[in-house]
C-alpha cells in the first residue's frame, strides 16, 4: 500500500515562476508539485503537496503530518527556515522524518540565509539544484521511510 508523505511549502513560493526568476528558475509550485506526485508514484508514495504564506498554518501541517499516519515530510520552509523556531520545536514534537529543500543554494547567498532552524531538526538537507532538489527528497525520504 502506498506510503502518504507531505510535501510542504513556506511563504512566496506561490510565486515560483514569477519570482525571481534569475534565482528561483521559471518551473511553477504546480509543475513542481506534479513532479512530486509522479516521483511519489515511482517509490508508491501517496504525496500531499501543499503551500502557505502563514507560519502557524506550517505547524498544524507538521502536525496533522504525525496524527494522521505520514511517513514523511518534504519542508521547504522559505523564509521562515531561518527565523521559525516553532516550525524547529514542531518537527521535534512530531520526531517524524523531515528533509529540508531549497531550490537555491542558501549558502552561495546572503548571510541571513546561512542559518537553518529547520536542519538540526531535519534528517537531511537537499539544496541548490532548482525544481529537482524536490524530486531528489522524495528518492531520499523514500530511501528513509522504507528503511
Ligand atoms: C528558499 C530560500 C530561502 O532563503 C528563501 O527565503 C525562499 C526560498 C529556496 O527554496 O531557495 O523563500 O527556501
Amino acid at each position: 500500500m502506498a506510503i502518504p508523505a507531505f510535501v510542504l511549502n513556506g511563504p512566496n513560493l506561490n510565486r515560483l515562476g514569477k519570482r525571481e526568476p534569475a534565482i528561483y528558475g521559471s518551473t511553477t509550485l504546480d509543475e513542481i508539485a506534479a513532479r512530486c506526485v509522479a516521483a511519489g508514484k515511482r517509490h508508491d508514495l501517496d504525496v500531499t503537496f501543499r503551500q502557505s504564506n502563514h507560519e502557524g498554518v506550517l505547524v498544524d501541517w507538521i502536525h496533522e503530518a504525525a496524527d494522521t499516519g505520514v511517513g514523511g515530510i518534504i519542508l521547504n520552509a522559505g523564509a521562515y527556515t531561518h527565523t521559525s523556531v516553532a516550525l524547529h520545536d514542531a518537527i521535534r514534537a512530531v520526531g517524524l522524518p523531515v528533509i529540508e529543500v531549497h531550490l537555491s543554494n542558501v549558502h552561495a547567498r546572503e548571510a541571513f540565509r546561512h542559518h537553518s532552524y529547520i536542519s538540526p531538526a531535519a534528517a537531511g538537507v537537499i539544496l541548490g539544484f532548482g525544481a529537482a532538489s524536490y524530486e531528489l527528497a522524495i528518492d531520499a525520504l523514500a530511501g528513509l521511510i522504507r528503511r
